[in-house]
């Protein structure tokens, strides 16, 4: 098949792009580079060139970008190849609304695309093959996301002083995550860090500081995380906190969490912990959401540890190779509906009987998948309730 392909090439000052080229439909790239366009708006009849794929505007004077001026110049526009990572540098006076910046190969130079973007409020890098970025000091961002499939890295190695980042920052697969990495934020409420491999000493204040307002904090799925004492001081704001599925180091030897008041969410499922100290979720007052699936309990520290978390309403414990639970296991869990017990080894559950869980509504028991619903009128002394798994029931 016959392809026109139609170089235009001037550099005698064209100041527009509507040129008379409506024959023209096999157009293929159109460079102007070099000239005084001002309007990167393109004739209407253009959108119908199916084969235009290529429209060079460098150093012209363009400063604004309306979406209507992009109608039909916008699908040439993706796809443009920039090889020369500084290129954006020439958006620096446009007021743009969103830029999509796509990489096909990994970069031999730290990468500066950001600069240009400085004064963005939103940046998402997914999947870049970026293996180095220059620090940015972004003056205007509220929301960071930076999704790699595979290893990826942060701008600068670290994103402290953002200060009107509020909204939220996720991160996945950044390598490696160092310790000050996320200081100085007054603003931010909403960090993602789960699935990054990080190992981290003395969480949380190493990872982070100066972030008072911080609310939702996650850090599941990584490699190992030690607590320290005091670890939570100056996060008092945290109401979401996930660790399941990475090792949490100390937390069952003492009260990491006692600042955390407004803690309403705290998964740490299969974080290899062995529950030794019953003060550990001391002063957690507002729980209501505890996930602690596959952990262990020395001795009867499952007696005492939920007893003042007067809030609870869903507490799944899980796998938690659970032989025998005290029958005030769960006094003062007045509001708890959700228990479940699955995947343990229970001889008895005579902790039903105790008055305080009139709420209770599901129970989970058994590595068979049954879920047994109760109703308040038999909940909190059911006469007979059939569990599989159990080596002995008793009826109350
Ligand atoms: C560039 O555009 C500005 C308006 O945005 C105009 O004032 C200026 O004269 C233009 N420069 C040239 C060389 O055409
Ligand atoms: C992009 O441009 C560079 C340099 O001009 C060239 O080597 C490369 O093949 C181009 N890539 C594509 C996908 O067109
Ligand atoms: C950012 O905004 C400031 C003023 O608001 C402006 O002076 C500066 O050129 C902008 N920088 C970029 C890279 O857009
Ligand atoms: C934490 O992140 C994991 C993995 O990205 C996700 O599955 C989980 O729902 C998140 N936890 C919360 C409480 O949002
Ligand atoms: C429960 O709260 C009481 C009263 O504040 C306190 O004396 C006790 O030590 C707490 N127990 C646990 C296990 O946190
Ligand atoms: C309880 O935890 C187990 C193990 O993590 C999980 O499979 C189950 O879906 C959880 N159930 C509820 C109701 O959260």
């Amino acid at each position: 098949m016959y392809v026109f392909v139609f170089r235009f090439l001037v550099d005698v000052g064209l100041s527009s792009l509507m040129l008379q080229m409506n024959d023209l439909t096999k157009l293929q790239e159109l460079r102007v580079g070099t000239n005084i366009i001002q309007s990167m708006s393109l004739p209407p009849f253009m959108s119908t060139f199916k084969d235009f794929s290529l429209l060079d505007l460098h150093a012209n004077n363009i400063s604004i970008i309306k979406t209507d001026h992009t109608e039909a110049g916008l699908k040439a526009l993706y796809g443009l190849n920039l090889s020369d990572a500084d290129v954006l540098d020439g958006l620096r006076s446009i007021y743009f609304q969103e830029v999509y910046y796509y990489i096909n190969e990994r970069a031999s130079e730290p990468i500066s695309i950001f600069r240009c973007m400085i004064n963005a409020t939103n940046v998402l890098v997914k999947n870049g093959m970026i293996d180095e970025m220059e620090y940015v000091f972004f003056r205007e961002i509220k929301e960071l996301y930076l999704l790699y499939d595979h290893s990826g890295t942060l701008p600068g190695k670290q994103l402290s002083h953002l200060h009107t980042l509020e909204k939220r920052v996720i991160a996945h697969n950044i390598e490696p995550i160092r310790a000050g990495t996320f200081t100085d934020m007054p603003k931010l409420q909403y960090l993602d860090l789960s699935c990054n491999r990080m190992t981290l000493k003395r969480c949380c204040t190493t990872l982070l500081s100066g972030t008072p307002q911080i609310r939702y904090l996650n850090l599941s799925r990584n490699g190992e995380i030690s607590l320290d004492v005091g670890g939570f001081d100056g996060l008092d704001s945290l109401e979401i906190r996930d660790f399941h599925h990475t090792r949490v180091v100390d937390m069952g030897y003492f009260s990491a969490l006692s600042n955390l008041k407004y803690l309403r969410h705290l998964d740490v499922s299969y974080s290899t912990i062995t529950f030794t100290n019953i003060y550990c979720f001391y002063g957690l007052r507002n729980l209501n959401v505890f996930k602690i699936a596959g952990n262990n309990f020395q001795g009867d520290v499952a007696r005492y540890l939920f007893n003042n978390l007067t809030f609870l309403e869903h507490l799944n414990m899980s796998y938690c190779r659970v032989v025998e639970l005290h029958p005030s296991s769960f006094r003062n869990l007045q509001r708890l509906r959700l228990l479940n017990l699955r995947g343990n080894n229970l001889m008895t559950i005579d902790f039903l009987a105790y008055p305080d869980l009139k709420q209770l509504t599901s129970l989970s028991q058994t590595s068979r998948s049954l879920i047994c619903p109760l109703t308040p009128s038999i909940a909190p002394a059911p006469r007979q309730i059939l569990f599989g798994g159990l080596s002995k029931i008793r009826t109350f």
